[in-house]
């Protein structure tokens, strides 16, 4: 029999795309500190399942946590039987982070007891495991707190060190929480694959979301109904395949991904500029944004007003205006053109195609692979009700040269954005590292 601690997957890579954490909440004053913990794991797109202990629901109810999580709350083993959530929650983890973790938790986790719902999630979890204690000083620097640090660690949890500072009564010293963003940094640390050695672990990418917005006066633009999402979910992956991620983002609203620095931009030659400079050393590039073609001539720097300027016979104009555009750059043939020769970066385009008169979306698709001239083109059909801000898409990955021993093309989906993120992934990382 082997020993298993909380070590994470031999693959590097978590278990869901979406990144599955456990929230575990000790009987301890600092609960409520936990609470902007979830709001930073939520609001940057994990799913967080949150697992207060008996005593940490007399210092924050499960109001708290079910509204801020959006699921049901449980302390105890006795609720939902029938999905055994005692061994399903730390299973599904991909991650648990205690905090805060006080020594009545850290004995009962050290000593291996399995008698409340979060002691069996973190028996049952095959994932990084964080603790971030928090107690009144002489706690902490007990020897048998010290002892069940020390044993906890020997098993493969991470521990973020409490901070010194003013605790619950007047006395001050360590046993404060840390501050929940350097938790949350800890967790991030931990979810990129970067620490475990993921498949895309020390490659650098570049990708572009969102829809660029040509203004023609201060309150007007010309845009398209790209919501970003795709591309987001792009960035996601790649950074929990240990990847780092650059996202150039345009004009979205969504959060953050996990361990990813957003370049936000407006127009489409913001986007060119922010994508060239972070393709410079950039392994892998990925424009998935929706581009303007075009951008109007001139931006008029006072609101464009319905009546315009008089006519000869001295009435108001209230003809419409004419709007002179201009083509803006193909960005993606640019980096295609400025790589030229070179093997890097690699270049992945995306086409959003709706089928027309001169060929399905595939045939505009296949033509658009061989003008683009890039590595890789992943072909989305769009329409009214078909992949702009839907969570689901089918696409089609045509490969400029193949991919050794399978076919030139492959359609995914349909399935969620995540999921197509990561079949295009796994199309990149065979383009990077051929068998
Ligand atoms: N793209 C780009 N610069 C542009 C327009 C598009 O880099 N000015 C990129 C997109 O990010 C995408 C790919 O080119 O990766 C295809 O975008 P799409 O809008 O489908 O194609 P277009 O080049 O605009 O061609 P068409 O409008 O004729 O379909």
């Amino acid at each position: 029999m082997t020993t298993q601690g909380w070590i994470g997957r031999p693959s590097g890579e978590p278990l869901h795309v979406i990144p599955h954490v456990v929230l575990g909440v000790g009987g301890g004053i600092a609960a409520y500190k936990a609470a902007l913990l979830l709001r930073l794991l939520t609001e940057s797109g994990h799913d967080v399942t949150v697992v207060p202990t008996a005593a940490a629901l007399r210092f924050v109810g499960a109001p708290t946590w079910e509204a801020l999580s959006g699921k049901p709350v449980s302390s105890e083993v006795w609720s939902d039987v029938s999905r055994v959530p005692h061994v399903q929650i730390g299973k599904n983890a991909d991650l648990v982070v205690v905090a805060p973790a006080t020594a009545d938790l850290l004995a009962r986790a050290a000593a291996g007891l399995a008698d409340d719902l979060l002691t069996t999630t973190l028996l049952t979890a095959h994932c990084p495991v964080v603790f971030a204690p928090a107690m009144h000083t002489e706690m902490w620097e007990h020897a048998a707190t010290q002892a069940n640090i020390a044993t906890l660690t020997a098993r493969g949890a991470h521990i973020v060190p409490p901070a010194s500072g003013r605790l619950t009564g007047a006395d001050t010293g360590p046993g404060r929480l840390p501050d929940a963003e350097e938790i949350f940094a800890v967790c991030q640390r931990l979810l990129s694959g970067s620490e475990a050695g993921g498949p895309l672990a020390g490659r650098r990418v570049v990708v572009s979301a969102g829809g660029t917005r040509e203004p023609l006066d201060p309150v007007r633009y010309l845009g398209n109904r790209s919501s970003g999402k795709q591309g987001y979910a792009l960035a996601q992956v790649a950074a929990a395949r240990g990847a780092t991620v650059t996202l150039v983002a345009a004009n979205t609203s969504l959060p953050a991904p996990t361990g990813v620095d957003v370049v936000p931009v407006g127009t489409a030659l913001e986007l060119q500029d922010a994508v060239a400079q972070a393709a410079k050393d950039a392994d892998v590039v990925v424009m998935a944004a929706a581009v303007a073609d075009f951008r109007p001539k001139a931006y008029a720097a006072a609101k464009i007003k319905k009546t315009h300027a008089a006519t000869v016979d001295g009435g108001p104009d209230e003809s419409a205006p004419t709007i002179e555009l201009v083509r803006n750059p193909d960005i993606l043939a640019g980096l295609v053109e400025h790589r030229g020769a070179a093997e890097r970066p690699l270049i992945v385009g995306f086409a959003a195609e709706t089928g027309d008169e001169t060929g399905s979306v595939l045939d505009l698709a296949r033509a658009k692979l061989a003008r683009k001239g890039c590595d890789l083109l992943v072909a989305n059909e769009v329409g009214v009700d078909k992949a702009f801000g839907t969570d689901a898409n089918t696409v089609h990955l045509l490969f400029r040269d193949g991919l050794p021993g399978s076919p030139r093309d492959h359609t995914a989906g349909p399935a969620p954005k995540a999921e197509i993120a990561a079949v295009v992934w796994d199309g990149v990382q065979a383009l990077l590292d051929p068998r």
